[in-house]
């Protein structure tokens, strides 16, 4: 760092976000490339960028703001629980805490005598979920193609994409990856040596592609009958962006685990594991996990705040109706779209993905090549009618900016 690029709390105007890229180059680790931006404030939809530039935010830190930017039900009740207690540790527990599990068991529907555990992210959700998993005996896992459960070494081992896994190989065996919604390949993997059975029912980082309800159907069917777990990963789908609280449940099917994270904090760190039913809740006991973070009072008080306002707002609603702004988008260069509620991609025709989300963020519009030839739209679940179709409007000249950039 040189003295030049040191910046203050005055050096405001253009040219700070390069300057604190360039900070960004000298001082973090580079696992993400360099950023696109440099964020300074978010408000509902809208987010600013620190030399002043708005962006109408189509993906929610990642399916992250639920709620949006600094909304009014999160910041009072994290600003509330952090002037009580913010942290406990696992030695003691919280009012939050316990309210938070109880609140996500009633929306999984889960049985009595299923449990949560509390985590800080997706990836630590579906670590307890593979420990689960060994903990029926059985040690083989099924997982599908093009997968994302996450990045550490046990995560990874459930996560497909090759890029990700071979520079950390050998990860935990016998993971087995079967391509998704085909029966056949399915009824061939399951069997009574499964362990579990792990699904997206959506595949997110994939490129938004869903698994069939009958298909889910069926990975209930077979798990139950091979006394093997189904583990459902609704890390990015849960918690109403599908327009469902968790989008397995459309299937009517009920799973045996169900990994929570993003959504849930609204924007704080929490992820959770779902256990449904005595039986499955019963093979953790005391000892076997844990973690320091997980469940403290102040993720739990946002998560509370987010689903408090989902259901006060009848967001589950709005979500449905406002996704279905995407369900049919007709604009030359467009070849359709995938997803439900607000979680969707753009099949683009022909344009790379990289030069649409470069041009919709020239136009101020922040989206994500989620494949080289889709762009993912997953924005707050508050994002109004106006504000998403402010963005198809602008869509075409997004469209024609990218064309012409890449050509
Ligand atoms: C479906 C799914 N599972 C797991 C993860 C990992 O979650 P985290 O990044 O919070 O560790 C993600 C993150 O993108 C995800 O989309």
């Amino acid at each position: 760092m040189t003295d030049s690029d040191t910046d203050t709390d005055t050096d405001t105007g253009s040219g700070r976000g390069d300057r604190l890229l360039r900070r960004y180059g000298s001082a973090l680790v580079q696992v993400f490339g360099t950023p696109q931006l440099v964020i300074a404030s978010g408000h509902g939809c809208w987010v600013t960028d620190v030399d002043g530039k708005r962006y109408l935010d189509l993906l929610s830190g990642i399916a992250v703001n639920a709620l949006g930017h600094g909304h009014p039900a999160l910041v009072q009740a994290v600003t509330k629980q952090a002037e009580s207690a913010i942290h406990v540790s696992n030695f003691f527990t919280s009012e939050p805490a316990v309210q938070l599990a109880e609140r996500l068991l009633t929306i999984s529907r889960a049985p009595d005598g299923s449990g949560v555990f509390f985590a800080n992210s997706g990836t630590e959700a579906t670590e307890a979920a593979i420990k689960l998993s060994r903990r029926t005996g059985r040690t083989r896992i099924v997982a599908l193609e093009g997968s994302f459960h996450g990045r550490s070494t046990g995560a990874l081992a459930l996560t497909h994409k090759a890029a990700y896994r071979e520079p950390f190989e050998p990860l935990i065996p016998e993971v087995v990856f079967v391509a998704p919604d085909d029966a056949d390949a399915l009824r061939a993997a399951v069997d009574d040596t499964t362990a579990a059975l792990v699904v997206e029912p959506i595949q997110g980082e994939a490129g938004v592609r869903e698994l069939s309800d009958d298909y889910l159907r069926l990975a209930r069917e077979l798990t139950t009958r091979h006394g093997a777990l189904l583990v459902v990963d609704e890390i990015q789908t849960g918690i109403g962006r599908t327009g469902d609280w968790f989008a397995h449940q459309r299937a009517g099917i009920f799973p045996d685990a169900m990994m929570l994270a993003k959504g849930l904090g609204g924007g704080v760190p929490v992820g959770a594991l779902v256990t449904f039913g005595p039986d499955v809740t019963g093979l953790l006991v005391a000892g076997q996990h844990g973690t320091t973070f997980g469940g403290n009072p102040l993720a739990c008080a946002a998560g509370l705040a987010v689903l408090d306002t989902i259901e006060r707002d009848d967001l589950l609603t709005h979500v449905r109706e406002v996704g279905a702004l995407l369900d049919d988008v007709r604009i030359d260069g467009v070849a359709g779209t995938r997803g439900r509620g607000l979680l969707r991609a753009i099949e683009l025709d022909g344009i790379p993905s990289a030069a649409v989300m470069a041009a919709a963020r020239e136009g101020g519009f922040i989206v994500n090549a989620v494949t080289p030839t889709a762009i993912r739209l997953a924005p707050p679940l508050i994002i109004s009618e106006e504000e998403l179709r402010g963005f198809l409007d602008a869509l075409p000249a997004i469209l024609s900016a990218a064309r012409e950039a890449s050509a």
